[in-house]
């Protein structure tokens, strides 16, 4: 079984399945994949205090894919670090093209115990590899709990470096990292969180037009009332939409909407056709 930073992806997947049992995510292949697989979840990660909190954070992300796919029904979307996500079941449209990319050892169980549908693709690789992935034309890159594992140089390199594409990240805050590396006196310790962003460190990211995207409110205490405080409060993890450097940049981008998703799709397709059109000529 998975050790390290890919382990979190069980915690994850646990926390996601707790909240699908409560009703905070629609996510039934998130419940079957926990009782699939053979790993003593509860034993190591505890009674899911923090399902809410994640099953929410969650739908912020299925959100923004969702309106970003309506917008662009046919586009590619590039899950960096995506692990054991079961997002492409609860977003699909049945015409988006969908990339996941992961570290060796998580690409080998998501292949083992998830199906593959032929709009799917799956790349063992890390996502700093960007020339093992970046062939694929993205419109629309995530990636969901993964920019906290590395550190600022390599967050910067890897912003930089993208192809013309959407953007859609989380990152923690400066505080929060810190916390990460006390040790627990108890229970799981997960890997501590090596990059973490204030405004200062948002505000110096190589990413265009950024913006934090708004967690949705369940229903209850809980998910309806403590966990939109702590966020509003806090911002222990933030959501952000933005476009690559790429894609503004592009003289060939023409964004046709104030969304800042869109726009760059637009920047995106706008890049691949100029390109098609140039190799079809020479
Ligand atoms: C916290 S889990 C998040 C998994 C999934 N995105 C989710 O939200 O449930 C972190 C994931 O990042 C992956 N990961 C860590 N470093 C990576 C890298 N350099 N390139 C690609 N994936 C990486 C791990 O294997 C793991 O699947």
């Amino acid at each position: 079984m998975l050790s390290g930073v890919p382990e979190t992806a069980l915690w994850t997947l646990y926390h996601r399945a707790i909240a699908a049992r409560n009703g905070v995510l629609d996510d039934p292949k998130a419940i079957e994949l926990v009782e699939r697989i053979d790993h003593p979840f509860q034993e190591r990660f505890g009674d899911g205090e923090l399902a809410a909190w994640q099953g929410l954070r969650v739908r912020a992300f299925d959100n923004e894919i969702r309106r970003f796919i309506t917008a662009h029904p046919d586009a590619t979307v590039i899950a960096l670090g995506e692990g054991l996500e079961t997002q492409f079941w609860r977003v699909d449209n049945g015409r988006v093209r969908w990339v996941t990319v992961d570290l060796p050892e998580s690409v080998a169980l998501r292949r083992q115990l998830l199906p593959q549908t032929e709009r799917q693709r799956l790349i063992a690789a890390s996502a700093l590899d960007t020339a093992a992935w970046i062939d694929t034309e993205p419109g629309l890159i995530t990636a969901q709990g993964l920019l906290m594992y590395l550190d600022r140089d390599a967050v910067h390199g890897l912003l930089k470096g993208l192809p013309p594409a959407a953007l859609l990240f989380d990152l923690v805050s400066k505080r929060l990292a810190a916390h990460s590396a006390r040790p627990r006196k108890s229970g799981y310790q997960a890997p501590a969180w090596t990059f973490g962003a204030d405004q200062r460190e948002l505000d110096a990211l190589p990413v265009e037009g950024l913006r934090r995207v708004p967690i949705p409110h369940g229903r209850g205490a809980v998910a309806g009332v403590l966990v939109p405080l702590l966020n509003r409060v806090l911002n222990p993890i933030g959501v952000y939409s933005a476009r690559t450097i790429a894609a503004s940049s592009s003289s060939t981008a023409t964004p046709a909407t104030t969304s800042t998703v869109a726009s760059s799709a637009n920047a995106a397709r706008a890049v691949r056709d100029a390109t098609r059109a140039t190799r079809r000529d020479a």
